[in-house]
């Protein structure tokens, strides 16, 4: 039976109302029990989550066991081909899960969500490619030998992820995953779990039964279960470094590999020679304001070389006011909603430690005025000008629409700012100088630099920090090959 796109998100929720998807199948929690998820546009409820416990992780661990010998027998490129079909025909679903996830998220059709949905497609069909990239090395150890390398799966892989871009995060851990042989099960986030549920029951129709399941439920109650479960082999999460720290904890009991993709604060440089529009534009982009600053890679420090900040600051300021807040799923807004409840609160918190820190607050374009929208959890974007390089708002991880502005005079002084931080996941420069644009990227402690440019995670570029921004690579075939494989070393004695 082939599943035909539905461009009603309300109605697509409502179907997938309390239910897990494992082996094979939609089917509710063992304990009947479910959560409220909630449309952060309206406040209001668009239908209930099954609430996974441990029961629930063990049925979902059991039967990716199960089917894991069979999946890691078939031929890498029968694997790999399945695993591209499916990107195939989540190229098909791009509008049905932007619309779904814009409702669940609270991130803005146009600008972020339907652009989410044809990044996922595409990771499937990348990965997919690359099955045949699974080879070993051949050794010159002794002539009488016959020396060589094989990877092999790590088993059953756990993959825990957050709300703000859930199904990109979803596709560069599953996709890796299965083509290296492996089955997984995942947990959604509390706030997002339809439109990942949504890819894994579309996904259905071409992998076989058990290799993918996905489980939602709460951190502790689902995902600390997945983590400490004796037949996961491998866990793969995104998301706060406190919660990072819980699931190293718990893998280290096992001793078994995990890859961390944690928080950031990330730094932009502006040199004096920069571009000055497309800066502009890099640092709106950067920050992600569309998403409403809810980005890992976020550029939430923004280091401008003297000649050109105030100029920077007052065309900043006048291009952000221009951004349309307003409902998620109208093509019209450019900015959407914070998540929750929770998370707004702690954005707006930031926002006062910054005023009380004596940063200048600039507050920027408008709340929607559509009284449907008034429990909506819209926060207006916010840029702080005269920040002290230790207030709280340079240094801690705000994950909301607040980028702070500093000013620079030398080179030096602006790459000791931008590594003065305990994150390292991304960093920007713009300049056309070559020689400082090199040096820069040399200097800067950060997985991911980019210059004159803010692409997202792209396909084959590792992405993945340093410092308390995480362990390990993801999106790449490095990350395949050295987060979802293990490498096995055989002698062969010929005499
Ligand atoms: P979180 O790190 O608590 O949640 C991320 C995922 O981990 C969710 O699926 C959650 O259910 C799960 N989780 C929570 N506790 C767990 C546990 N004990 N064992 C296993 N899994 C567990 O993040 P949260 O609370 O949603 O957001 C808090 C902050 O985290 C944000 O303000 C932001 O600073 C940061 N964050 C960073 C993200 C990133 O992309 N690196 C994504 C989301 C949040
Ligand atoms: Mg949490």
């Amino acid at each position: 039976m082939s599943i035909e796109p539905v461009l009603d998100p309300h109605k697509l929720v409502k179907e997938l109302d309390g239910r897990h998807l494992i082996d094979g199948e939609l089917v509710p929690a063992r304990n009947g029990r479910n959560f409220d998820v909630l449309n952060p546009a309206t406040g209001k409820v668009i239908a209930q989550a099954a609430e996974g416990d441990a029961d629930d992780v063990d049925f979902a661990v059991s039967v990716a066991k199960k089917a894991q010998k069979d999946w890691a027998n078939r031929p890498a490129r029968e694997r790999g081909k399945l695993v591209a079909e499916c990107g195939r025909i989540l190229t098909q679903h791009v509008e049905e899960l932007g619309r779904m996830v814009a409702l669940e998220s609270g991130k803005a059709l146009r600008t972020e969500s339907r652009v989410e949905a044809s990044v996922l497609a595409d990771m499937f069909t990348f990965f997919g490619g690359l099955a045949s990239e699974l080879k070993g090395e051949t050794i010159p150890f002794n002539p009488n030998m016959m020396t060589l390398t094989t990877r092999e799966p790590v088993g059953v892989v756990g993959a825990i992820i957050p709300w703000n871009v859930p199904l990109l995060l979803m596709a560069i851990k599953v996709a890796p995953a299965l083509v290296a042989g492996n089955t997984v099960v995942v947990k959604s986030a509390e706030d997002t779990p339809f439109t990942v549920l949504r890819v894994c029951q579309i996904m259905q129709q071409v992998l076989p039964k058990g290799v993918l399941n996905i489980l939602s439920g709460f951190g502790p109650g689902c995902g600390g279960p997945l983590v400490a479960h004796k037949d996961v082999k491998k866990v793969s999460f995104t998301g706060s470094v406190e919660t990072g720290r819980t699931v190293y904890r718990a893998a280290a009991e096992k001793l078994i590999p995990v890859t961390l993709e944690l928080g950031g604060k990330s730094p932009m440089i502006v040199m004096g020679d920069a571009d000055l529009d497309k800066a502009i534009a890099g640092a709106i982009g950067g920050m992600r304001f569309t998403r409403q600053g809810q980005s890992c890679t976020a550029s939430s420090r923004i280091l401008v070389h003297e000649s050109l900040h105030d100029e920077f600051v007052s065309r900043l300021l006048a291009k952000v006011n221009t951004l349309k807040m307003g409902d998620p799923l109208d093509e019209e807004t450019d900015i959407g909603t914070i998540i929750n409840r929770k998370q707004r609160d702690k954005v707006c918190g930031y926002i006062e430690i910054g005023e009380q820190e004596g940063a200048t607050k600039n507050e920027l374009s408008a709340l929607p005025t559509d009284p449907a929208l008034t429990d909506g959890m819209f926060v207006r974007p916010v840029v702080f000008t005269n920040v002290k390089p230790d207030a709280r708002i340079a240094r801690e991880e705000i994950f909301g629409p607040v980028a702070c502005v500093f000013r620079f005079k030398t080179f030096d002084e602006a790459i000791e700012l931008a590594n003065d931080s305990d994150f390292g996941l991304a960093a920007t420069v713009w300049t056309k100088d070559l020689k400082t644009a090199l040096t820069a990227t040399k200097r800067l402690e950060a997985g991911f630099v980019q210059v004159n440019q803010n692409l997202v995670v792209q396909p084959n570029l590792s992405y993945g920090g340093v410092k308390l921004s995480g362990l390990g690579k993801e999106a790449s075939l490095e990350s395949m090959l050295e987060h979802f494989t293990h490498k096995k070393t055989i002698i062969m004695n010929m005499e």
